[in-house]
């Protein structure tokens, strides 16, 4: 699917999608991890759903609070309506209520929830799965010094303190690329028994 083609987007001035590099990593990781099931926060209109299943066999979980989203997403999707369910809803109270396991999550969602969300994604992803968050470093205001306008300040907060946790914690081994606004993958590592 390109993304040009996608149902929807000449409602976007601006279309928040996932960028080449980006994309690129997530296609290899999907590649390389075969996953069976896929979580994904942040539907938009269904680009990067679109990539994850085209990649693999997998199904896959994608959650859209903005309903308009939520429709194009379903129409850009249909080809793979078998493998995949799109659900219309806030990603906390998705997250709350979710009982399933994953084995690869792609949170691409509300970037200033991203630290609050991370135990609820931690205990939906099975041992050994792969979780990649894009937006990490929110247009290079999360490593920087510089003053960071009023309105950002929350959100680059937010994601210090989430990428402080994800390497602070013994179970994810996590990488950092510092390309396009910057992506982290935290494989949570599978325990000798
Ligand atoms: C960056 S876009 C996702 C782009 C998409 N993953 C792609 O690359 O094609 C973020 C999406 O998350 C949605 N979103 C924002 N806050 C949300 C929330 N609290 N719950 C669920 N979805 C949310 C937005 O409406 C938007 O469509």
């Amino acid at each position: 699917m390109e993304k040009e083609e996608l149902v929807g987007l000449s409602r976007h001035e601006y279309a928040p999608m996932i960028r080449p590099q980006t994309e690129q990593l997530l296609r290899s990781l999907i590649k390389k991890h075969k996953p069976k099931t896929c979580l994904e926060i942040g539907t938009f209109l269904g680009y990067s759903a679109s990539c994850i299943l085209s990649e693999c066999d997998c199904t896959l979980t994608t959650v859209e609070k903005d309903e308009q989203n939520f429709a194009d997403a379903k129409e850009n999707l249909k080809e793979f309506s078998s493998r995949v369910e799109i659900i219309h809803a806030d990603a906390m109270d998705f997250l709350l209520n979710n009982t399933k396991k994953f084995d690869f999550i792609f949170l691409d969602g509300a970037k200033g929830q991203y630290f609050k969300y991370l135990p609820y994604l931690k205990e939906s992803l099975n041992a050994g799965g792969v979780l990649m968050a894009d937006d990490v470093l929110f247009y290079g205001l999360v490593g920087s010094e510089e003053k960071v306008l009023h309105k950002h300040r929350s959100i680059a907060t937010h994601l210090r303190l989430f990428l402080q946790k994800l390497q602070d914690d013994a179970d994810f081994k996590t990488t950092i690329y510092d390309f396009e606004d910057g992506v982290s993958v935290s494989e949570k590592i599978q325990k000798e028994v």
